[in-house]
């Protein structure tokens, strides 16, 4: 997911190409805003945090655009390619570590690949099933051995 800081400085473009270029399919993708509401069930384990207010209220504060990718490891590849969650430690090349700086503004969201559960349950909260579109890309025999 892009988050509000993604969409106010023109970055989904970068985000989504970055993803694409890789050779991940893109099957759903939306702009929306999200509310306290969902800030809380998509932030779950975070919400005793000592940070999660400054979260809910950035994450609520502005359009983010949630996508599902697919294709081999896609979580577990996301994850490497969007970088440390901290933009301090994110290496170069990762998105985190290309355009951010700030622990509190780190450009995107990928779901856990450790956690199991996490994928299909962030898919469940943004998108109904109908929204996901099954698709093969012209390339995926270029693509996959
Ligand atoms: O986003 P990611 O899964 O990499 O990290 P997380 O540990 O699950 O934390 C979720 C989000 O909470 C982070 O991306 C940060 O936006 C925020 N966070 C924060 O603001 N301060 C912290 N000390 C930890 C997390
Ligand atoms: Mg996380």
């Amino acid at each position: 997911m892009a988050k509000p800081d993604a969409v106010q400085r023109g970055l989904v473009g970068e985000i989504v190409s970055r993803l694409e270029d890789r050779g991940l399919k893109l099957v759903a993708a939306k702009v929306i805003r999200i509310d306290d509401e969902l800030a809380r069930e998509h932030y779950d384990e975070h919400v005793d945090e000592p940070y999660f207010e400054d979260l809910r209220s950035f994450i609520t504060s502005g359009p983010v655009v949630p996508m599902v990718w697919e294709g081999q490891n896609a979580t577990r590849q996301v994850r490497r390619m969007i970088g440390d969650t901290d933009p301090a430690e994110a290496a170069p090349g990762t998105v985190r570590g290309d355009y951010a700086l700030d622990l509190g503004r780190n450009v995107v969201h990928a779901a856990d690949h450790e956690d199991p559960g996490a994928n299909e349950r962030e898919i469940d909260l943004f998108f109904d099933d109908s929204e996901l579109v099954a698709f093969e890309r012209i390339d995926e025999t270029w693509l996959y051995e």
